[in-house]
C-alpha cells in the first residue's frame, strides 16, 4: 500500500468524531483550523463549541462586537487570530456577498489566512487538491521519509510542501488531510511514539535509522525576553477598580487590563511606591500592598512576563470605577483572569 492509503485506512479506524469533520461549511473549517493552529484538539474543542454557539454563522461573527469576540476567545491566546477572523468576516460579508472565495489563491488573500488555513479550507470545503502542512504533518513526513531539513527554514518549508503534494491522495483530499493531521496528533506524537503499533513502521526511515526522537529538525530561533509588569489594582472607598484597554500592536491588543507600569527590573515595595506618585498623578493613596507574594512568571513564546499585582487603596472615588463583578465581564489576558478569580 502507498503512504496515503495507509493514512486513509488508519484514519477510518481511528479518527475522533470532531464537529468540523462532518461538514464542508468553510466557516466551521476555518474556525477549527484557526483554533488548532496553536492549540491542541482537547484544549481547543470547548472553545470551538462556545464560539459556534455564540456566533453560529459568518454573518453573526461579522455583526458581533470585538470585545464580545475576544471574551469568547479568552484563554486561547494569540488574540490576533480572533481579531483577524472578525475583520475577515466583515470583509467577506461586505465585499464578497457573504461567500468564502472558492479557490486556494482567493482564500490566501483573506486577512489571517496563510498557506495552512487556505489549504485546509480549499480541501475540506471545496475538495481542491491542496495539501495541508501543519506541525503534525511536518513530523509525520520528516520521520517517514527521513528528512533532516529544518522545518522552519525557507528551504525546508518549500521541500516539505512539495513532498506533501507529491504523496497526497487527491481523490479523497479532505479525509487525507484530516487523516495525516490526526495521525500526527494521535499516533506519530512528538514524544515517545508507539512505533511498534504504527501501521507505517515497515517503511519508516526514522525508525529504521533510529532517528525518531531527532526528527523533525527545528532551528532554535526564539530568544526569550524578560519583562517586568506591575499591575495597579486600584481600590476606591466603594471597592471599585479601574481597567484600561490595551492599545497598540502586540499580542494583547484591545484586551483589558489593570493600569500597567512596566519596569526594567523587579521592584520591591519602597521602589514601587516611589514611582507610583509619578504614575498616578493626584490620587490620595492610603495603602499599598503586593498581592502576589509568590512569583508569577507568565510564559509566552517570545517573552516571560515577571508580574506583580499591587493593591492600591485610594481615598478618592475613581472616575469610571468598575466593581469586581463588572470586571469579570471584560476580556482580559489569562494572566489577569487567574488573578481576578482570587479577588
Ligand atoms: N491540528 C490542526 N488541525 C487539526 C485537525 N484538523 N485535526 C487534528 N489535529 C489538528
Amino acid at each position: 500500500m502507498f503512504f496515503s492509503q495507509i493514512i486513509l485506512l488508519w484514519y477510518s479506524g481511528n479518527k475522533r468524531p470532531l464537529p468540523w469533520r462532518n461538514t464542508t461549511d468553510p466557516y466551521k473549517i476555518w474556525l477549527s483550523e484557526i483554533i488548532l493552529q496553536q492549540t491542541r484538539v482537547a484544549q481547543g474543542l470547548p472553545y470551538y463549541h462556545k464560539f459556534i454557539t455564540a456566533f453560529p454563522t459568518l454573518q453573526d461573527l461579522a455583526n458581533a462586537g470585538e470585545t464580545d469576540i475576544l471574551k469568547h476567545w479568552q484563554g486561547l491566546g494569540y488574540y490576533t487570530r480572533a481579531r483577524n477572523m472578525h475583520k475577515t468576516a466583515i470583509a467577506i460579508t461586505r465585499d464578497m456577498g457573504g461567500r468564502f472565495p472558492e479557490t486556494y489563491e482567493g482564500l490566501l488573500q483573506l486577512k489571517g489566512v496563510g498557506d495552512y488555513t487556505a489549504s485546509a479550507i480549499a480541501s475540506c470545503s471545496f475538495n481542491l487538491p491542496e495539501p495541508v502542512v501543519d506541525g503534525n504533518v511536518y513530523r509525520v513526513l520528516a520521520r517517514y521519509f527521513g528528512i533532516q531539513l529544518p522545518i522552519n527554514s525557507g528551504e525546508g518549508k518549500k521541500y516539505f510542501k512539495q513532498l506533501a503534494r507529491a504523496v497526497m491522495d487527491t481523490g479523497r483530499i479532505a479525509d487525507y488531510n484530516q487523516g495525516i493531521m490526526e495521525f500526527g496528533a494521535i499516533q506519530c506524537v512528538p514524544q515517545k511514539p508507539d512505533c511498534g503499533q504504527c501501521p507505517l513502521n515497515t517503511g519508516c526511515i526514522a525508525l529504521k535509522d533510529d532517528m525518531v526522537a531527532q526528527l523533525p529538525v527545528k532551528l532554535n530561533k526564539v530568544k526569550v525576553k524578560k519583562r517586568y509588569f506591575n499591575y495597579l489594582v486600584l481600590l476606591d472607598p466603594d471597592y471599585k477598580t479601574r481597567l484600561t484597554k490595551r492599545e497598540g500592536k502586540g499580542i494583547w491588543q484591545n484586551l483589558f487590563e489593570f493600569p500597567l507600569m512596566e519596569t526594567e527590573k523587579e521592584l520591591d515595595l519602597p521602589e514601587f511606591v516611589g514611582r507610583l506618585a509619578r504614575f498616578l498623578g493626584s490620587h490620595e493613596i492610603s495603602d499599598v500592598q503586593l498581592a502576589n507574594t509568590d512569583k508569577i512568571i507568565h510564559k509566552l513564546t517570545h517573552q516571560h512576563l515577571d508580574t506583580r499585582f499591587w493593591i492600591i487603596r485610594t481615598e478618592d472615588k475613581l472616575r469610571d470605577g468598575l466593581s469586581i463583578q463588572q470586571i469579570r465581564n471584560y476580556p482580559v489576558p489569562v494572566l489577569l483572569a487567574e488573578f481576578i478569580k482570587t479577588l
